[in-house]
């Protein structure tokens, strides 16, 4: 086989992958209208227009606006749904997506049809396609901790089906510091914990989020590349990175792929892993695309690309049958 059908066929595991950020602009404009929510497009051509982007915070303006169109337990389904029959195409065999509940249960959405529109369709999934799913709730920076708490106190009774807490949102202004006591009830509860640190972020945000928040894989974390002695603590803690190369380029986060530390991470044995971040608004980029695109900038040697695929299996939270199955 040829190396980019060697790369398509690799059997991935995405661990980076927002459920609102795979909303395609044809979806986007079928809820609005059926929710009769106000959009200032009429047209998925013009969503694909306006998705240009020149830092993160241009790109989260556009996407918490695409949050607002949801509203029931169906949307939900058919989000989730759409992503799954997407990746379906790819050797996608596990993944734990970032849903963002916090937007929609502050509009007055109920969690437990947000999270039971989603599991119907995991369950589904896993019959249909042979891919297992595990979700993430996660707490936006964007609103006050006391409203992350709140957040998560709801999700207690649903416990069972979110497999652990994520943070997202923009780091400015927001040092991990401010979150301990949500990620220590996030651990009481048993959940898993995540948290986006080091994409826009400086250094010290990873290193803290470590040491404060205890997370067990760092998203993207790529801002700890000017700190050895960080990028050793990834390495020696073995706290796998979920990186995006794709976003991080149209966010102008970094300057290409291979400007991005994913050779110096490799070099310095920090699991790692591919992902897309938010498909849909990074000009549909699915998983597949991402490993495509490193390797078209990169050409990682094959035992890098098995090193990868057992890093993602790795930081992954799937549970030890479904573990055996992805080895
Ligand atoms: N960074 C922070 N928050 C996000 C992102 C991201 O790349 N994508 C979706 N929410
Ligand atoms: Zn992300």
């Amino acid at each position: 086989v040829t190396k980019s059908q060697f790369i398509k066929d690799l059997p991935k595991v995405e661990l980076h992958m927002h459920l609102e950020g795979s909303l395609e602009p044809e979806l986007m404009i079928e809820i609005a209208k059926r929710n009769n929510v106000e959009i200032p497009f009429t047209s998925a051509e013009q969503i694909r227009e306006a998705s240009v982007f020149t830092s993160l915070q241009s790109f989260l303006d556009l996407y918490y606006l695409g949050h607002s169109v949801f509203k029931t337990r169906q949307d939900f389904y058919d989000l989730i749904w759409a992503y799954f029959k997407r990746v379906s195409t790819g050797n996608l065999r596990h993944t734990e997506i970032f849903f963002e509940a916090q937007e929609h249960v502050n509009r007055g959405v109920k969690l437990e049809d947000i999270v039971l529109g989603l599991h119907d369709a995991c369950v589904q999934a896993k019959k249909e396609y042979g891919i297992t799913c595990g979700l993430i709730l996660t707490l936006l920076r964007h609103f006050p901790p006391e409203n992350m708490m709140d957040l998560l106190k709801q999700a207690v009774p649903l416990k069972e089906y979110i497999v652990g807490i994520g943070m997202s949102s923009s780091e400015a202004g927001c040092p991990p510091s401010l979150y301990v006591d949500i990620f220590n009830f996030a651990r009481e509860q048993g959940w898993h914990v995540t948290s986006h640190a080091g994409e826009i972020g400086p250094p010290e945000y990873v290193r803290d989020s470590i040491e404060l928040l205890k997370i067990e894989r760092c998203d993207h974390g790529i801002g700890a590349r000017t700190r050895p002695d960080i990028v050793k603590l990834l390495a020696d803690k073995e706290i796998g990175v979920t990186m995006c190369p794709i976003s991080n380029v149209l966010l102008k986060v970094t300057e290409s792929i291979p400007y991005s530390p994913i050779r110096q991470y490799l070099d310095a044995n920090v699991k790692m892993c591919f992902n897309s971040d938010d498909p849909s608004y990074f000009g549909s980029n699915y998983i597949d695309e991402n490993y495509a695109a490193v390797e078209k900038e990169m050409g990682l040697s094959v035992r890098e690309w098995v090193k990868i695929v057992q890093d993602a299996i790795d930081m992954s939270w799937a549970e030890d049958d479904v573990r055996a199955k992805l080895q």
